[in-house]
């Protein structure tokens, strides 16, 4: 159990630099699964989603660790290759389930959990399933695990029902070592996937289009080990964006990739932030008065993304009018405004919208914590709000996704501090 402590109310200032990307480094460890001998990951957040990635390469047979001489790198070795994934870190980590496309192409076989769904939803794999057999794979499903075997996987046309982002990782990794041309249409565009790619092509692999909705992978006998370096955490920079603009403060968040943070920063302009973006860094300056209410609707990418749902809802508690927050990619991402609400927000749920009607303040109260961003909206909420706010965090779910959050918090001037927890 993790308690974080928050005295709000006062700006952030100064400078922020962004860690790794999450979402990119699972992926790309994953993929390691493809490569051989000795591959180096760098600008890797620490994370315990990471360790879950690390212990599941270990159980399947690969050497992975932190490496303790260079800070945020990851080192693999990879000389054998098992086929069944861990149930219990596939059901810890659901984005595990994607290792399912590197040990296919590996192995011709594989068996790995079927996730279970988590608090923002079921997350079914069906599209990554519908993937496999588009590479010639039968699959089936038995006590539990997923079982997909293919001798040799044959290049294939591949249309995902959703662009859904681990979905295209998968096919996109399998594809790699396919016999022949693959096609994935209406595949994500997120960047994590283009840096996926990134990190297969200087592998060897052959793939075009990563980024937009319509990759080709052309299938190559072998990839080989690289060096490679991860893109920043674009939510991690959103979600101080949100942190700035709500404690009305002023940050300089450095590091990050201008182009993958338009929707978050129109967004927040249209409410009234000044947003200064440079090459690498984006100045956010919350101060003056309070900020217009708007609306909001997730979309995949480039739209406004999911993850960054509850962090701007919580600043939006504050905004002037009535804001509506409309969530179309998972079907129970709302957890967290029953918890603002604690902290006096004044939110109805209307299906898949929450009207936000913008408050004056927000006063400090404990929360539980559901998922890793309603944790972060909820330490957004805790910054902005008159008095002390605890987070009730069981799980460990910040820590899941924010490196070193607490540290970096207090150095813009967060007072946040881990609540020691009295056992009674
Ligand atoms: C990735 O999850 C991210 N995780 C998520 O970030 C992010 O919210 C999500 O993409 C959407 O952007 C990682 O990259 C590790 P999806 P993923 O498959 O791949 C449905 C965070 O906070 N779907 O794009 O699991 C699914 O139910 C996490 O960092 C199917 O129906 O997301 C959901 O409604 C949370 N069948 C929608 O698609 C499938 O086979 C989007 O899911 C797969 C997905």
């Amino acid at each position: 159990m993790q308690r974080l402590l928050i005295k709000g109310g006062k700006p952030l200032n100064g400078k922020y630099r962004v860690s790794g990307s999450k979402n990119a480094a699972l992926p790309i460890l994953a993929a390691t699964i493809l490569l051989p001998d000795h591959s180096v990951i760098k600008n890797v957040p620490n994370l315990l989603d990471v360790i879950t990635i690390i212990r599941v390469l270990r159980a399947l047979g690969l050497r992975a660790e932190y490496s303790q001489s260079v800070p945020n790198t990851v080192d693999v070795w990879n000389n054998s290759v098992k086929h069944v994934a861990p149930y219990e870190l596939v059901t810890k980590m659901r984005a595990s389930f994607f290792v399912i496309g590197p040990i296919l192409a590996i192995k011709g076989l594989a068996k790995i959990p079927l996730p279970g769904g988590c608090a923002i939803g079921s997350r079914p794999v069906d599209i990554h399933i519908k993937g496999m057999e588009a590479l010639g794979a039968r699959v089936k499903l038995e006590h539990g695990f997923v079982i997909a075997e293919a001798k040799k996987l044959k290049g294939g046309r591949f249309y995902l029902d959703f662009p859904s982002v681990g979905a295209t990782e998968s096919v996109m990794m399998a594809a790699t070592l396919a016999e022949g041309e693959t096609l994935i249409e209406n595949a994500a565009k997120e960047p994590e996937i283009a840096d996926l790619a990134n990190f297969l092509i200087k592998a060897g692999a052959q793939i075009v289009g990563a980024g937009t909705d319509v990759i080709k992978v052309s299938g190559v006998k072998q990839l080989r080990p690289v060096e490679y370096s991860i893109i920043p955490d674009r939510i991690e920079a959103g979600t101080i964006m949100a942190a700035a603009a709500i404690t009305m403060g002023k940050v300089m968040i450095e590091g990050i990739i201008p182009e993958q943070l338009e929707a978050v920063a129109r967004k927040l302009q249209e409410s009234g932030v000044r947003i200064k973006m440079a090459a690498d860094r984006v100045e956010v300056d919350g101060s003056g008065d309070r900020f217009k209410a708007v609306d909001v609707k997730t979309m995949p990418f480039p739209g406004f993304p999911t993850d960054m749902q509850p962090q701007i809802a919580a600043f939006l508690t504050l905004a002037k009018g009535t804001s509506v927050v409309s969530e179309t990619i998972f079907e129970n991402r709302f957890m967290h405004m029953h918890e603002l609400r604690r902290l006096g927000a004044d939110i109805k749920l209307e299906g898949q919208s929450a009207i936000i009607n913008g408050v004056a303040k927000l006063s400090g109260a404990p929360v539980k914590v559901s998922d890793l961003r309603a944790g972060a909206a909820l330490l957004i909420a805790g910054l902005a709000a008159d008095g002390e706010t605890e987070l009730e965090d069981r799980d460990h779910h910040i820590s899941r996704g924010y490196e070193n959050i607490i540290e970096k918090l207090r150095g813009i001037g967060g007072d946040v501090s881990k609540a020691v927890v009295h056992v009674p």
